[in-house]
């Protein structure tokens, strides 16, 4: 397993060999469509310049720029109806301005740094063939709808990595009616699953859709035990593991994520899956993503001065996508920018503990001296397809599916999709923990 996931060449390289799989002039309608909108970016700019002095001469540009449109983008273009129109996704997709990743690199996405830059093995086109096995997988799932679970993006990031990998065992924390063990499931048919979840996900049953393994160990209702009082060394040899670096944990039990490392890295686990690896202000546990948000990472560390570029592009896209946070969200007193608002959150935010910058800081290099591998999953298509409109596509990684391929986005079956499973993107992280 080990092997498998590292590899020294920054995996998620897109645009690399992806083309067999698109299989058609996508790339090139995606050119066609950036010089349209440089274009209309550049008309509009002049004709706001020299206004009535050339009212002709705009209507007529005007027209011809609708014609080249319509020539150039009939075929693959995303549609957008006059409703949908006015969502701001919709309307920033179709003018190719703010909201989609036009300015993605001036906010950034950080990242923790893993000791060599060593990165996972797999590409864009291993990401890309895997969702088109993955989407008719989905569509069997038993839970439909699973609000305050994971939606399409999770599932087939958690199903991608454990496929992948080929663990020996398989162990969640946080199943609430069992979706994420059903991928699981999915993922390895006959390895063993342990499932650690306060409430038994059989409970759920008695009201609807809920899933429950036939090959799975439930820490669940009287027998539940939280992951860090486990005695692991005693279920380890009771599931005849010796070989500990070839489990996988998967953690979406909404602890504060510096807590669950030291506690894996305790019993030697060394492949870690975290759900929700909440952005810098965002979310209710100390995630991965906000510990390693520092002034020396790109895109990482933040001012709370409210005339600068920071605060003026983090209020613009707070109007585009509901989870951005202006600077007023972001700093808490004192100018506390670090976690959420200078506070260490924890168990749903139930436990809300004070942060010093400088233990913070003391954390990212902690994480950093046992990182071998840091890979955030990037969302599995752009917003101009999903439409989704909650988290800001300038703070997560370039998606599988990029706006604009429109034609892929239907080959793969996405399009059939109700809209609101892609909404539950929260940057998902994999980390591989190097050998104590
Ligand atoms: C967001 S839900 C999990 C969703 C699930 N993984 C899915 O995809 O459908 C969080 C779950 O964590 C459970 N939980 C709360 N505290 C926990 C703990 N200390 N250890 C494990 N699970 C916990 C909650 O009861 C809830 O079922």
């Amino acid at each position: 397993m080990l092997e498998r996931t590292l590899s020294s060449r920054r995996g998620n390289s897109h645009g690399e060999g992806d083309e067999d799989i698109l299989n058609d002039d996508e790339s090139k309608t995606k050119k066609q469509q950036y010089i349209l909108f440089r274009f209309t970016n550049r008309f509009s700019t002049y004709l706001s310049r020299n206004g009535s002095q050339c009212v002709l001469c705009g209507a007529t540009a005007l027209i011809l720029l609708l014609i080249f449109s319509l020539f150039f983008t009939s075929r693959n273009f995303v549609c957008i109806s006059s409703s949908s129109f006015f969502k701001p996704a919709a309307r920033a997709a179709f003018f190719g301005l703010d909201g989609l990743d036009s300015d993605f690199g001036a906010l950034g996405v950080p990242c923790c740094r893993s000791k060599h830059g060593k990165t996972v093995e797999w590409t864009s086109k291993d990401l890309l063939k895997g969702l088109e096995e993955f989407v008719p997988i989905y569509e069997t799932r038993p839970i439909k709808n699973n609000m305050y679970g994971m939606g399409l993006d999770h599932s087939f990031g958690l199903w991608f990595i454990a496929r992948w990998l080929k663990p020996d065992l398989m162990i969640e924390s946080g199943a609430f009616k069992g979706h994420s063990t059903w991928v699981l499931r999915q993922a390895m048919p006959d390895t063993h699953i342990i499932s650690i979840t306060p409430r038994h996900p059989e409970k759920y049953l008695k009201k609807g859709p809920a899933y429950v393994d036939g090959n799975c160990t439930y820490f669940a209702g009287k027998d539940f035990v939280d992951f860090g009082s486990i005695d692991w060394p005693t279920v380890m040899s009771k599931q005849g593991i010796t070989d500990l670096s070839r489990v996988l944990i998967f953690f979406d039990d909404h602890q504060n994520e510096l807590k669950r490392i030291e506690q894996a890295l305790k019993a030697g686990f060394r492949h870690l899956v975290f759900e929700d690896n909440y952005d810098t202000g965002t979310g209710d546990h100390y995630s991965l993503r906000q510990i390693c948000d520092q002034f020396y990472i790109r895109g990482g560390g933040h001012s709370c001065f409210k005339d600068s570029d920071e605060a003026r592009i983090r209020s613009k896209r707070k109007e585009f996508w509901e989870k951005a946070v202006d600077i007023e969200e972001l700093c808490g007193p004192g100018e506390a920018w670090w976690g959420v608002r200078g506070y260490m959150r924890d168990n749903f935010n139930h436990s809300n503990q004070p942060i010093s910058y400088a233990q913070h800081f003391q954390n990212s290099r902690y994480v950093e001296s046992i990182l071998d591998v840091y890979w955030e999953l990037p969302p599995v298509a752009g917003p101009s397809l999903t439409h989704q409109t909650r988290y800001d596509p300038a703070r997560a990684p370039i998606p599988i599916v990029e706006d604009g391929r429109y034609g892929l986005f239907q080959r793969l079956g996405l399009g059939k999709l109700d809209n609101s499973v892609f909404n539950g993107y929260t940057q998902m992280v994999y980390l591989q923990i190097s050998e104590q």
